[in-house]
């Protein structure tokens, strides 16, 4: 079976999709700084997908390391040639995330996002590594002229973070032009809620979290006391914006559709959006979280907040036809598996 470097494979999206990625057979080598994230949400990947001592081993080696050392990444590649167990393919999720962060400080997100992708891919070249999804966002068509936002959509990033994004994604669409080896996955996520059905892993923001899912979680679980919608006056249908939030198990089937299809060599470069094609308003949102959880959540409309855009919401239709794949998992699921992890892990991965 395939061996795969999964860069941030200890984040959010990464964890969930190495359990899929197990279940499928695949090796993995994980290469993670833990800026974002802890080692032992990793133990907990092991102890979802049962694997045994040895079997962990072999089949999910974990190294501390950062993207932008080029050294640590000719190791990681030299090493598994040695070990006659060469990286057939890397799923590139390391990277900094925050829109609000990134207003900051963009050197950092520059740093990162595109050197340090940059250091990736120079080091896939050299050691004849051609195959690579990318974990790119919808944040790149910043506000979108219609909905729902094909991948045609026009790129006009509005902060520091999606220009990063777009960057790697044009860097990308450059090297497949250059040498017709390569094979690349785009995909860009729309809003990644949930948690595995486990309740043992799932979103664990280091910092304050900006984004709705987390500040939703701390609000039922009393930690905040009250959740700020960013404004009631938006053109929808109950004045709060539109998101089209997917299931990060669904996210995470997505990856392992991709890379198998992109292992059978029937795509050299793809861009896909993943999303469920479906909006819900932050009021939705709240209601569904009620339902789902039993807890109630108090809010109070604020000010939009900068940067912010109406309606988001995906044209999933090129990702069923060229993967066939699509989500199957609805709002209310989220909800319940976001407040399955954080009601069984009020402190993150630090508990
Ligand atoms: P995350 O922060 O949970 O995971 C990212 C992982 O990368 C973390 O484990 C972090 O420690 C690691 N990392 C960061 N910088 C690193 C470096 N220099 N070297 C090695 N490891 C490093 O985030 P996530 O939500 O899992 O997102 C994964 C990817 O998907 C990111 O590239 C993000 O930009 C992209 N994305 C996320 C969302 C979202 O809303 N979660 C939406 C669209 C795109
Ligand atoms: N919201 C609130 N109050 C909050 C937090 C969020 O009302 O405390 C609202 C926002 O105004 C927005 C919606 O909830 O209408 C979702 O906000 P998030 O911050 O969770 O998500 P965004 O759509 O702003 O952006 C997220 C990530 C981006 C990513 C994008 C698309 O933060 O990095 O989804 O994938 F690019």
């Amino acid at each position: 079976m395939a061996r795969l470097l999964i860069t941030g494979g200890a984040g959010f999206i990464g964890t969930h999709s190495c359990i899929v990625l197990i279940e499928q057979g695949y090796d993995l080598v994980i290469i993670d700084s833990f800026v974002n994230s802890s080692p032992i949400s990793l133990q907990r990947v092991k102890e979802i997908t049962k694997l045994t001592k040895k079997e962990s081993i072999e089949r999910l080696q974990v190294i501390h390391g950062d993207i932008r050392n080029q050294k640590t990444l000719e190791k990681v590649f030299s090493d598994a040639i040695r070990e006659g167990r060469r990286i057939d393919a890397v799923i590139h999720f390391a990277g900094l995330k925050s829109v609000n962060e990134s207003l900051q400080n963009p050197i950092s997100y520059w740093q990162v996002n595109v050197n340090g992708t940059s250091c990736l891919l120079s080091t896939m070249h050299e050691y004849n590594c051609r195959n690579l999804i990318f974990s790119s966002s919808a944040t790149l068509y910043g506000q979108p002229k219609s909905i729902p936002i094909p991948e045609t959509a026009t790129i006009q990033p509005i902060n520091p973070y999606g220009n990063t994004k777009a960057a790697v994604e044009k860097m990308l669409s450059d090297i497949s032009k250059m040498d017709a080896e390569w094979h690349i996955a785009c995909l860009r996520y729309f809003n990644p809620i949930g948690a595995h059905p486990s309740g043992l892993i799932g979103e664990d923001p280091k910092e304050t979290p900006n984004n709705l899912f987390p500040i939703i979680s701390q609000v039922a679980s009393g930690s905040r006391k009250v959740l700020r919608i960013y404004g009631n006056d938006w053109p929808t249908i109950d004045g709060t914006c539109i998101r089209d939030y997917i299931h990060v198990m669904d996210l995470a089937r997505g990856h392992s559709a991709a890379l198998n299809s992109l292992l059978k060599k029937e795509h050299k470069h793809l861009t896909l959006n993943l999303g469920t094609g479906e909006g819900y308003s932050v009021l939705e949102v709240v209601n569904s979280f009620e339902k789902a959880t039993g807890k109630s959540i108090p809010y109070e409309i604020i000010g939009r907040r900068k940067g912010d855009t109406a309606i988001s919401v995906a044209d999933p239709s090129k990702a069923l036809k060229t993967l066939k794949w699509k989500t199957s998992k609805s709002l209310f699921e989220s909800c319940k598996d976001s407040w399955n992890w954080q009601s069984s892990n009020p402190n993150g991965f630090r508990s």
